[in-house]
């Protein structure tokens, strides 16, 4: 095999140098026998086609199974799964949910979409995860209910988060679209929400192109969800196919999820040594992070002044799939759809120096995570180059 061109003095790639993975990042979906394998048998039998069958139920089941819960609703989406978990905790208009002013801008959008106002509080500096210490302050007469999700690798103090909201009896909904089969503080995630959040969206750990799914153990949310859904035809549905090609991911999730979280810890590992980069790490024996993405910090003094954006793409350019972070909530909706609870310090500092890795080089071997950092100091380098050439 050629020699990679990993000597960190030539030209970075988006200067025109040679590219660290000319091939570009892993694939994703993986080509996958299991898949091919459903595949076949739902052509075979047709049920690809079909509005009802058993696949449905079989995915339900075994998510049911793995999580040790009652109720699991499919849906259409992740962004579907939080509207309807809003509904089944009976979110009403003119209520208030409190998220973090840093996370996913549907969970945002689909609380407005209740006729409910967004109450933004801030995240941490550590480890840029809801700062449960601040949403105390954020409860009025009006809360119905919390959102947070665990992001970018990180985990959420969900049993303080729990105490405070049993104090208070509001629910709280548990978004682990970003990491399914984690475990938070002891328990699987999901199982520290009245209801939680999954997503089968085509980039995400579980990928049906599409999909989603609500998990509670109460069921007056389940029940108040498929009344709202069945409408004697389901109006959020998971197809059959979507389903069958479900099941043997889930099957493989643990084995996965073990090895994302190995080249991850030795990534973090290696970039204990590299200046401007931190990584958002989740401390605790009791903890088990999932790797949807791996956050990290950055810090554009250590590369010459070179923009969060403009380092995402040189190494994009190097065949590594980093890129921006979410915006923060509050710098992209006008302040009359949200009630900031807080100066929201940490979320503006999030909106430009997050810079998140998409998984599927994490589930590749020692080459490709020496890859990402032989890319880090090649582009750190030649930053002022970069900066003279945008
Ligand atoms: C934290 C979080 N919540 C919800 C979603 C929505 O999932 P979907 O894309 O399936 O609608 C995403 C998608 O990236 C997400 O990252």
């Amino acid at each position: 095999m050629e020699q990679l061109p990993d000597n960190i003095d030539s030209p970075p790639a988006i200067l025109g140098g040679p590219s660290i993975r000319p091939e570009g990042p892993p694939a994703w979906p993986l080509r996958d026998p299991a898949i091919e394998a459903v595949l076949q048998d739902l052509i075979r039998t047709g049920d690809w086609g079909r509005y009802h069958g058993s696949h449905c139920q079989q995915l339900a089941e075994a998510l049911a199974a793995y999580h040790g819960i009652e109720h699991v609703e499919l849906c259409a989406s992740g962004t579907a799964a939080i509207e309807l978990a809003l509904r089944g905790l009976h979110v009403s208009p003119g209520s208030e949910v409190i998220l973090a002013g840093y996370d996913f801008k549907g969970n945002f959008v689909d609380v407005l979409t209740m006729g409910a106002v967004p109450v933004l509080v801030d995240i941490r500096p550590d480890d840029w995860q809801v700062d449960v210490s601040r949403i105390e302050a954020a409860i009025n007469g009006s809360t119905q209910a919390v959102l947070v999700s665990h992001l970018h690798g990180g985990i959420v103090d969900m049993p303080r988060l729990r105490e405070l909201a049993d104090h208070h009896g509001l629910p709280i909904i548990e978004d682990a679209c970003q990491m399914p089969g984690a475990t938070v503080h002891g328990r699987r995630a999901g199982l520290w929400g009245d209801a939680a959040v999954l997503s089968f969206g085509g980039s995400k750990l579980l990928s049906a192109g599409r999909g989603g799914a609500v998990l509670t153990s109460r069921a007056d949310i389940a029940q108040r969800i498929r009344l709202y859904t069945q409408r004697g035809n389901a109006a959020y549905p998971l197809s059959e196919m979507q389903a069958a090609i479900l099941v043997p991911q889930l099957e493989q999730l643990d084995e996965r999820n073990a090895q994302r979280a190995e080249n991850a810890a030795s990534l973090i590992d290696r970039l204990v040594d590299v200046a401007g980069l931190t990584p958002l790490v989740s401390t605790g024996s009791d903890n088990a992070p999932g790797y949807y993405k791996l956050g990290l910090q950055y810090d554009p003094d250590a590369f010459a002044s070179l923009s969060r954006d403009r380092f995402a793409e040189a190494m994009r350019a190097e065949g590594i799939a980093l890129d921006p972070g979410f915006r923060a909530l509050h710098a992209i909706h006008s302040r009359r759809r949200f009630r900031a609870a807080d100066p929201l310090a940490e979320a503006s500092r999030a909106d430009d120096s997050v810079l998140t890795l998409h998984h599927p080089v994490l589930l590749g071997d020692d080459g490709d995570i020496r890859q990402i950092v032989t890319a880090i100091e090649r582009i750190r380098q030649h930053a002022a180059a970069i900066v003279a050439a945008t």
